[in-house]
């Protein structure tokens, strides 16, 4: 089983994704860090993220800076909001996302176009969402508690020009594929929206 979760920044996808893959004993794949990771590897390159071949000499990024703690930083998000746009590096990303999807046993990935690009045939599409200033809020709480000290109206900025950008690229805007299913976080703690979201997917498995 497939389980296609999209949706634009700290909207809760990723927490939600991480929930339904423990709970339904499959993989899981944030495909955001593989974005990020090519955003923080032109950094590094001393490149620029609007050039196309820079950012596509980034892509051959090696596997260890995935787990490095910078990509958290909403510096590199940004970065990795850039490259994302440039056809060349979605393409040479697709590969690897698409072999994890297809797995067997099947997986859970998290991203803006796994519904739309990566797996179109999933079982299960989300469409996560929360008001933008909801989930400034979110993002500033993370960085709080990572010791980071940044004003809530820049972080809210910072995603109005993020989900701008994602929404309005020609290739793979982020945008609720055909079928996927609107869960709104706005209102709801962490818990609860985990429990709504192996709510929706068990009701949507046993629809005949
Ligand atoms: O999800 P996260 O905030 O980590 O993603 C960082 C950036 O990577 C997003 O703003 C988006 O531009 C890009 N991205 C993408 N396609 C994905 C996942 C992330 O374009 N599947």
């Amino acid at each position: 089983m497939i389980i296609a979760v999209d949706g634009p920044t700290a909207s809760g996808k990723g927490t939600i994704a991480k929930a339904l893959a423990a709970h339904f004993g499959l993989p899981h794949l944030d495909t955001g860090l593989l974005y990020r990771a090519v955003g923080r590897q032109v950094e590094l390159n001393g490149g620029d993220p609007d050039k196309a071949e820079d950012a596509l000499a980034a892509c051959d990024f090696a596997d260890a800076l995935l787990d490095d703690e910078t990509l958290r930083s909403e510096a590199v998000g940004g970065f990795a909001s850039r490259v994302s746009v440039h056809p060349a590096v979605r393409r040479a990303l697709f590969d690897r996302q698409r072999a994890f999807a297809l797995q067997p046993g099947g997986a859970v990935l998290d991203g803006r176009d796994i519904g739309t690009v990566i797996a179109p045939e999933a079982q299960v599409k989300l469409f996560v969402t929360a008001s933008t200033a909801e989930r400034a809020r979110r993002r500033w709480l993370e960085m709080k508690g990572r010791g980071l000290d940044t004003a809530l109206a820049a972080i809210e900025q910072d995603i109005a020009a993020r989900d701008e950008r994602d929404m309005n690229r020609v290739d793979a805007p982020l945008i609720a594929a055909n079928g996927a299913l609107l869960f709104d976080t706005t209102t709801l703690g962490r818990n609860e929206a985990i429990a709504a979201a192996i709510e929706i997917v068990h009701r949507t498995l046993d629809r005949p």
